[in-house]
């Protein structure tokens, strides 16, 4: 049996004590369903296994949606960036043993249980703002658990207690990176690359090939590049899986326009696609 289908205790203490009350910053115990620190500050474990620390609405469109989710939850499970996934796993068997890894951004846990596999004597932790998404996370891997949370705010997690950070195209804390990260920890960054998906055409927004320029702006004080792989494939997306890579992102927001929703619809035939993606590592600057 593992943790998370234990019921009285759904977080790992390996966890627990890497976790920060999100209102005034002191360590936190786990009781049951709850997580609170000595002030009373508590939060609840959400019967699918995530914990809810935020005390704050957080912005509206900012979360991953329940059909995004979904949608992202079948192409995944497809295998089509399975190449992905395989090389976030080989940077952790070649650098990451043990300790807590902390994908920001996790989205359903996909990535981050590959990674697990890769590191048997690490846990893991999901953060993302998207709860719909932290269901499946929380699952996901036996040493993985989930927390809710902006990664725009101070994170509730404690300084430099993380190995590794695993940020796949999610938002980009550096500072945060830089504090939770331990001196010789880690910070892996997958990003998509211009190639990325071009036989689709305005199918999909490109949003990353932008914010890739200024990955290193703002990675940049704080972290020094070490490695950047280039994970490049072609695969064969059936029409479904076109549907999917469409709608699990923000593409799925601009289907109204240009005809695009009629084009989308009228793929009948699988597509050969390009994949192409950087797998980028950074060490902290002391
Ligand atoms: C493109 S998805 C990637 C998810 C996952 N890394 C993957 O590749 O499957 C981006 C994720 O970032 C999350 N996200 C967006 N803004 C966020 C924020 N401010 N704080 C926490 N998570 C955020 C979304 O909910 C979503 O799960
Ligand atoms: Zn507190």
């Amino acid at each position: 049996m593992n943790a998370h289908e234990h019921g009285d205790d759904p977080l790992p203490p390996e966890i627990v004590r890497s976790l920060r009350c999100s209102v005034c910053g002191d360590p936190v115990g786990s009781a049951g369903r709850t997580v609170r620190c000595e002030r009373g500050h508590s939060f609840d474990v959400a019967k699918q296994g995530y914990v809810n620390l935020l005390h704050a609405r957080i912005p509206a469109g900012t979360a991953d949606t329940a059909p995004m989710v979904a949608a992202r939850v079948d192409l995944l499970a497809s295998g089509a960036y399975l190449p992905l996934a395989d090389e976030l796993a080989k940077v952790a068997s070649e650098h990451v043993q043990e300790g807590l890894i902390v994908d920001a951004g996790a989205g359903t846990g996909y990535y981050l249980a590959h990674v697990l596999d890769a590191a048997p004597g690490a846990h893991g932790l999901a953060l993302d703002v998207s709860a719909v998404a932290l269901r499946r996370a929380a699952r996901a891997h036996p040493r993985a658990s989930a927390a809710v949370w902006n990664l725009w705010e101070p994170w509730p997690v404690a300084d430099r207690s993380a190995s590794l950070i695993l940020n796949v195209f999610a938002p980009r804390n550096a500072p945060q990176f830089h504090r939770v990260l331990t001196a010789d920890g880690l910070l892996v960054v997958a990003t998509p690359n211009p190639g990325h998906l071009r036989e689709l055409g305005d199918l999909v927004i490109s949003v990353d090939e932008s914010k890739d320029t200024r990955l290193e702006e703002t990675l940049g004080e704080h972290f020094s590049r070490v490695e950047r792989r280039e994970v490049t494939q072609q695969v064969k997306l059936s029409p479904s899986q076109i549907r999917q890579v469409v709608e699990m992102g923000p593409s799925a927001h601009h289907l109204h326009r240009e005809g695009r929703r009629e084009r989308l619809d009228g793929i009948t035939a699988s597509v050969d696609v390009t994949t192409s993606f950087s797998v980028t590592l950074y060490r902290p600057v002391p």
